[in-house]
C-alpha cells in the first residue's frame, strides 16, 4: 500500500442519496474481489472517494427529534422501583415506501429512558417477545454479576428475566442494550438500546439544566445503512475491519432531526449507541460549549471546548448556549482515531456528518449560570509504578485470546484498586469497556488525561499510539462463578471475540467456573 493514497479532486457536492448509492456499489464491488482490486491505483482512488461519508451541509432537518418516553417505573409494596421492559420486533416508516423492520423495547425501536435515584432498589421485568434469545445489559451500572445482563444471563424467546439491584453510584447517563454471545452488534443495530439515567439528589449541583425533554435532552446517535428495499443493511465492507459504518445518522431514531430549543442553556446527553463509528461532536459554527459529564457521572468542573469525541458506547453530557431565534447544527467532525492515514480513511476518520439542528425559539427562558464545581474527582490512584494487569488489543483478541464463555481470565479482589494498562497494538480503531464498575483514567500515552476524561468512565478509546492506564476498583458484589466482561465496544469486534471475563472475589477466594448460561438468571 502506498504511504499516501492519491488525493482525488474534491467530489462535487452530491445529494446524500447519490452518496448512499455509491457506497452500496462500493460494497457490491468489493465483495469477492478486494484482494485484486486494491492493487490498482485507479481503484485506490475510487475507494478513497467512496469511503468518505460526509453529509455536512446536505441534511435538510425536517423531522422533529423524538424524545424517548421517560419511564420512572412504579414503587411496589416494599419500596422497590419496578420497571417493565418488553423486547419485540417492530417497524418504522423512515423512508418513502416500505416500512423498515426494527427491533426494540416497548415500541419496536430503541426503548424508554429508565430513571432511578441513588439508594433505590430497582427491579426490571424484562420480557423477550423476539423470536430469538437476547439479554439486557445495564452498561455502566455497579451491580452483581448475575444481574449484569451479559452473555451469561440469556433470556430465551418468550422468556422473562427479573434482575434487581440497589443503585449505589453517582448520578450518570448510563444505557441498556442486549449482549447475547456473538450477536450484540446485530441486536443493537436493529434498534435495541435505551438510556438509563441515574440521579443523586444528595449531590445535584444547582444550575444544571435538568428538565427531561425540555432543557435536558437525550441524544442517542446511531449510523445506519439502508438497502434498496428500505431495510437496515447489515452487510459489512471487506475493507475497514470495523463492521458497519453507516452513511445515514439518526438521533433517538429520528432521521434528519431538529430540536426546538426553549431555554438559553440546553443539556445534551450524548450517547454513541452506534456499532462501530466514532463521532467527534462540535457545533457547525465553531462556538464553544461546556462538557459537564462523562460515562459515569459529572466531571469535577465544566470544561469549555469546541469538540468532544465519543467512540462506541461512550457518553458525554454537554451544555450548549443559544441566542433567541438562531439555528445551529450539531455536527460530527473527522474523529482523531490515532491510527494510520489509510485505516483512518476507511474507518470513518475522514467523515463529517450532520447530526441534529438546534432551533432556538424567538424567546428563550433564562437559564442560571453553570456551577463552577460539579462533582468530586475520582481519586483511585496514580499513574506511576507497574500496572497490575496489561491488556493488548490486536487481531480481534485481547492478550492473544478470543472470548470463551467457559474461561475466566482473572479474578479481582473486592475493594482493591488495580491499575490496568491497555494498549492497542494493531492498526484498527478499538476501545475498552469494563463491566461492573466505573474507572479513572490515569494517563493517555504517559500524559495526564485531557479534562473530558477526568471523570468516571466505563469505556475509553484506545488510540494505536498511546497506551491508556486506568485505575479500577470493584466493590461489594463478589461472585467467584459469574463473570463480568471486558471488551472492545466496537460491537463487530466484540462479537468476533474481542472480549474476556473476570470475576470479583473475596480476599483469599479463587475464581471458580462460570455457571452454565442455561441455568443462570431466570426467575
Ligand atoms: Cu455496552 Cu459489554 O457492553
Ligand atoms: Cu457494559
Ligand atoms: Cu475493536
Amino acid at each position: 500500500m502506498p504511504e499516501s493514497p492519491p488525493l482525488p479532486p474534491p467530489p462535487p457536492a452530491a445529494p446524500a442519496r447519490r452518496r448512499l448509492t455509491r457506497r452500496r456499489l462500493l460494497k457490491a464491488g468489493l465483495i469477492g474481489t478486494s484482494a485484486t482490486v486494491v492493487a490498482t491505483a485507479g481503484t485506490m482512488a475510487w475507494l478513497w472517494t467512496s469511503s468518505d461519508a460526509s453529509t455536512a451541509g446536505q441534511v435538510r432537518f425536517v423531522n422533529r427529534l423524538a424524545i424517548p418516553p421517560l419511564d420512572s417505573g412504579r414503587l411496589d409494596g416494599s419500596g422497590r422501583r419496578v420497571f417493565d421492559l418488553r423486547a419485540a420486533a417492530g417497524s418504522r416508516r423512515w423512508l418513502p415506501g416500505r416500512p423498515t423492520a426494527t427491533w426494540g423495547f416497548d415500541g419496536g425501536h430503541l426503548g424508554p429512558t429508565l430513571r432511578a435515584a441513588r439508594g433505590e432498589t430497582v427491579l426490571v421485568n424484562v420480557r423477550n417477545d423476539l423470536a430469538e434469545t437476547t439479554t439486557v445489559h445495564w452498561h455502566g451500572m455497579h451491580l452483581p454479576a448475575v444481574m449484569d445482563g451479559g452473555p451469561h444471563q440469556p433470556i430465551a424467546a418468550g422468556g422473562t428475566w427479573h434482575p434487581t439491584w440497589r443503585i449505589d453510584q453517582p448520578a450518570a447517563t448510563l444505557w441498556y442494550h442486549p449482549h447475547p454471545h456473538g450477536r450484540t452488534g446485530r441486536h443493537v443495530y436493529l434498534g435495541m438500546a435505551g438510556m438509563f439515567i441515574l440521579d443523586d439528589p444528595q449531590a445535584a449541583p444547582p444550575g444544571l439544566p435538568a428538565r427531561y425533554g425540555v432543557d435536558d435532552i437525550p441524544v442517542i446517535v446511531q449510523d445506519k445503512n439502508f438497502d434498496g428495499d428500505n431495510q437496515l443493511s447489515e452487510s459489512t465492507p471487506l475493507v475497514g475491519g470495523i463492521g458497519i459504518l453507516g452513511g445515514t445518522l439518526m438521533v433517538n431514531g429520528t432521521l434528519a432531526p431538529y430540536l426546538d430549543v426553549v431555554a438559553q442553556r440546553t443539556r445534551l446527553r450524548l450517547l454513541n449507541a452506534s456499532t462501530s463509528r466514532t463521532y467527534r461532536f462540535g457545533l457547525a459554527d465553531g462556538r464553544p460549549f461546556e462538557i459537564v459529564g462523562s460515562d459515569g457521572g459529572l466531571l469535577p468542573a465544566p470544561h469549555t471546548t469546541d469538540r468532544v469525541q465519543l467512540s462506541a458506547g461512550e457518553r458525554a453530557e454537554i451544555v450548549v448556549t443559544l441566542r433567541p431565534g438562531e439555528r445551529v447544527v450539531l455536527r460530527s467532525f473527522p474523529p482523531d482515531l490515532g491510527t494510520d492515514f489509510w485505516t483512518s480513511r476507511v474507518t470513518g476518520g475522514d467523515d463529517t456528518m450532520d447530526v441534529l439542528e438546534l432551533r432556538a425559539a424567538a424567546r428563550l427562558e433564562p437559564s442560571p449560570a453553570l456551577p463552577g464545581a460539579l462533582a468530586e474527582p475520582p481519586a483511585l490512584g496514580a499513574a506511576d509504578g507497574e500496572p497490575d494487569r496489561r491488556f493488548e488489543l490486536a487481531g480481534f483478541e485481547i492478550n492473544g485470546r478470543g472470548m470463551d464463555m467457559d474461561r475466566i481470565d482473572f479474578g479481582v479482589v473486592t475493594g482493591r484498586t488495580e491499575v490496568w494498562e491497555i494498549s492497542n497494538v494493531d492498526m484498527l480503531p478499538h476501545n475498552f469497556h469494563v463491566h461492573g464498575a466505573q474507572f479513572q483514567v490515569l494517563s493517555v500515552g504517559g500524559a495526564a488525561p485531557p479534562p473530558e476524561l477526568r471523570g468516571w468512565k466505563d469505556t475509553v478509546y484506545t488510540p494505536g499510539d498511546a497506551p491508556i492506564r486506568i485505575a479500577v476498583r470493584f466493590g461489594g458484589h463478589t461472585d467467584p462463578d459469574t463473570p463480568y466482561m471486558f471488551h472492545c465496544h466496537l460491537l463487530y469486534h466484540e462479537d468476533l471475540g474481542m472480549m474476556g471475563q473476570f470475576v470479583v472475589t473475596e480476599p483469599g477466594q479463587r475464581p471458580g467456573r462460570p455457571a452454565s448460561p442455561r441455568h443462570a438468571g431466570h426467575g
